[in-house]
């Protein structure tokens, strides 16, 4: 009963690997455990927040019949759907493709990345199970949340079975450099299992930004801030920094055991400072150069013996994969190495527990440190670097943080290191000892006040609500794309009309783009429409194009012309005339320019035209293209102010021309000339966008593609608007 009535607000469905729970099953009885890791911390208050529905993987193998059905009963109850994995799915999916592949090439341990067939397949084929029950356990309405890198197939898998589907995907560990990610055998397939979902967040906008890179590099699609367009649907990424519940730890004492706990802790470590380290068991972690950094401390500074505690808190993990083993090994030697080392009768430098503490347990050792020591190699977050700072006040703790940490973004008054430079971290830990009370507490409320602003709830309803607004928007610009009944009504007012116009942009419009432009000549089909419409219409192709061009290409039709976005015009069988008194003699200033631009920018190339000059990036690298095209743009402006010259930045091309020719006055003009009650513009450029503003109300104006735009209707491509040009052509 109560999950049917869930499912009837918009249920969130939210899929992680594991599930918030570790079932296990000892002697004939089923045991229920929190499970550790930042994800599930920060789920945990989407479930009190509003009703969810978790599918996952309850984190035991092997179950059979009956037991399996009752762990289905157990976690039914939650809320709570199991994807069981069989031995060999969890080896190959999880520990494999997961853990051996994943995992460090996206942390940027590349030689540890394994590109095994048989894990890839493992993998293909868990995401294909997850999604089957997803499916099976959610309706049309529901949110689908997907988490983490264990799942990327799993949004387009989504998508292709329900293609109005709406669904998140947020990853929790950093999104590599195309560079790293290009390494990776099957990174079409994830990219495009990513892009099914319509909201894709990263926790910093380095990921975003290695991402979307990888994206255009690899699948050649373009963002236009953040948003691409995918199989015609708008897929926003967008950056979301996962936050902590902060009220949870700096209120932590209100609760009897955590007060008791920390009396007992401060006795313990009475009179000495104490550095706490919490890390799962990860090679990225750092934990060895954190160790050797500590030992150098003391080698170094040898007045801190006695003085100081590293309690170094290391949680078991994905401890069959055999790099994670090799770490324990290395870390137990160390910690013994240099104990044996240092210790004193009544004093020992490391306290190490190689176990998981319940998160109670772990905020009263964060409260009674002085200061916390982060230090990994990459991390996409590290929620303990945030929950440090938020026990630790009123005191103020200070925090030694790696620059390589996604929390090193928002925490940047802590004492931020490089994770490799094992002297800095020396230095980082003494100037953290020697503090002063003041300044720790400055530099912590500052911090403080970040995680209150973006806490873990703000985190959780800001991605759902931009969720919400991608959909709206993608349904906005669907049903901006013109319908039968659009076209019916803008039949009958052309029957009705006395006269009518159309208004035809070329490139991008009539044609498709061209990777060169000269291949762009118009087509049979084209120059078909364009004869067939100018016999019972008046048409005005209006282009951005040299007057020569447009001669050659439309000369015979009856047709008329305006070249170089309105500079030039044609009535059908007279000459050229030119828009009026445009001086062109700026050309001389601008040209070394673009000329020194084309050089300088392997494929650029420079058009000139009468009133103005073009420089073309098509065919250019399109990292470098952009960057340049930037760097273009800025030295332009400052060049051309004060002066009535207009930088028209379009598809790959930015063009200089005189402010009073544009495509707007173009049409006004044409008007004047020609009247007509019957008015269509089509244009996709935002050179066309002037076209659309300066027309009457009742004009037809219609954008090709998805992007913003003034026209009224919107078409999805060339072929939209032949078929649209046909429909008058054939009425
Ligand atoms: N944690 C815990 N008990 C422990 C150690 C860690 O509950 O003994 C929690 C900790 O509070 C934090 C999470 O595990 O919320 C670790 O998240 P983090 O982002 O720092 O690292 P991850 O394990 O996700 O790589
Ligand atoms: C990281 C990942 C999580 C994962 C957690 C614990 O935080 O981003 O998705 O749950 O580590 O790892 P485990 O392999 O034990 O689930």
């Amino acid at each position: 009963m109560e999950r049917e009535r869930k499912s009837k607000v918009s249920m969130v469905v939210v899929v992680s690997n594991r599930l918030p729970v570790v079932i296990s099953y000892k002697r004939d009885k089923l045991e229920i455990k929190p499970s550790p890791g930042g994800l599930v911390t920060g789920l945990n208050s989407v479930r009190k927040s509003r009703g969810t529905l978790w599918i996952g993987w309850p984190g035991l193998l092997g179950l059979k019949g009956d037991v399996k059905s009752s762990v289905y009963e157990i976690l039914r109850i939650k809320d709570m759907v199991p994807v069981f994995l069989s031995r060999e799915e969890y080896n190959r999916y999880y520990e494999g493709f997961s853990n051996k592949t994943i995992w460090p090439l996206f942390h940027y341990f590349t030689e540890y990345a394994e590109y095994e067939r048989e894990y890839w397949d493992a993998y293909k084929r868990v995401n294909s199970k997850f999604a089957e029950i997803i499916i099976q356990n959610s309706d049309a309405d529901s949110v689908i949340w997907v988490h983490d890198y264990h799942l990327m197939l799993l949004p387009g898998l989504l998508r292709e079975a329900n293609p109005d589907s709406r669904i998140g995907f947020f990853l929790h560990i950093p999104f590599p450099s195309f560079e790293i990610f290009r390494l990776l055998p099957w990174r079409d397939e994830i990219l495009k299992g990513i892009l099914g979902a319509d909201l894709i967040g990263f926790h910093t906008y380095d990921y975003l930004r290695h991402f979307l890179s990888s994206v255009k590099h690899i699948l050649g699609v373009e963002h236009v801030f953040n948003e691409l367009i995918i199989d015609d649907r708008i897929v926003k990424v967008d950056t979301f920094p996962l936050g902590i519940d902060v009220d949870r730890f700096v209120h932590a004492e209100s609760d009897i055991f955590v007060r008791k706990n920390i009396e007992k802790l401060e006795k313990k470590y009475s009179g000495r400072k104490v550095i706490i380290s919490v890390d799962r068991l990860d090679y990225t972690k750092g934990i060895i150069q954190k160790l050797s950094s500590f030992d150098r401390f003391l080698e170094e500074y040898p007045e801190y013996r006695g003085k100081v505690v590293l309690v170094l808190i290391v949680v078991p993990s994905r401890w069959k994969v055999g790099y994670y083993r090799e770490l324990k090994e290395d870390i137990d030697r160390y910690v013994g190495k240099i104990n044996g080392k240092y210790s004193s009768v009544d004093w020992s430098p490391i306290q190490y527990f190689y176990r998981m503490f319940r998160q109670d347990e772990l905020i009263s050792f964060y409260k009674i440190s002085d200061i916390a020591i982060v230090t990994p190699f990459r991390d996409g977050m590290n929620l303990v670097a945030k929950e440090f700072i938020a026990s630790t006040w009123p005191k103020g703790g200070v925090l030694i943080l790696s620059e390589m940490a996604g929390a090193a973004i928002e925490l940047s008054e802590a004492i931020i290191v490089n994770p490799n430079n094992v002297g800095e971290i020396v230095a980082a830990i003494k100037s953290a000892l020697e503090m002063s009370p003041v300044e720790a507490k400055e530099k912590a409320k500052v911090m403080l006040g970040k995680l209150k602003r973006y806490d873990v709830y703000r985190w959780v309803g800001d991605f759902l609500d931009s969720l919400d607004r991608v959909k709206e928007l993608q349904k906005k610009s669907v049903s901006d794309l013109i319908s039968g009944a659009d076209i019916e009504v803008m039949l009958s007012k052309y029957r009705e009309a006395r006269k009518s116009i159309f208004f035809l942009d070329y490139d991008g419009t009539l044609v498709p783009f061209f990777r060169h432009i000269k291949q762009a000549k118009p087509d049979d089909e084209a120059i078909d429409i364009i004869l067939r419409l100018g016999e019972i219409a008046e048409v005005v192709v209006i282009s951005g194009r040299d007057k020569n061009t447009m001669d050659e290409w439309f000369g015979e039709l009856p047709v008329n012309l305006t070249a170089e976005h309105g500079a030039w015009f044609k009535r059908k069988g007279k000459e050229w005339e030119s828009v009026g008194e445009v001086h062109s003699d700026w050309k001389d200033e601008i040209r070394p320019l673009i000329e020194y631009y084309v050089d300088k920018t392997p494929g650029s190339t420079l058009e000139e035209k009468e009133f103005s000059i073009a420089w073309h990036y098509r065919n250019v690298n399109s990292d470098l293209g952009y960057m340049r095209e930037r760097d273009l743009v800025e030295n332009l402006s400052y060049m051309i102010s004060g002066s009535n010259l207009q930088i028209l930045e379009g598809n790959k091309v930015v063009e200089i021309k005189n402010a009073e020719v544009s495509k707007g006055r173009a049409v006004r003009k044409w008007l004047e000339m020609l009247g007509g009650d019957f008015i269509m513009a089509v244009g996709d450029d935002w050179t066309d966008e002037d076209m659309f503003k300066s027309l009457p109300d009742e004009a037809f104006t219609i954008k090709v593609g998805f992007g913003t735009t003034y026209a009224r209707y919107r078409v999805k491509d060339f072929r939209g608007v032949r078929k649209l040009l046909l429909s008058f052509i054939n009425k």
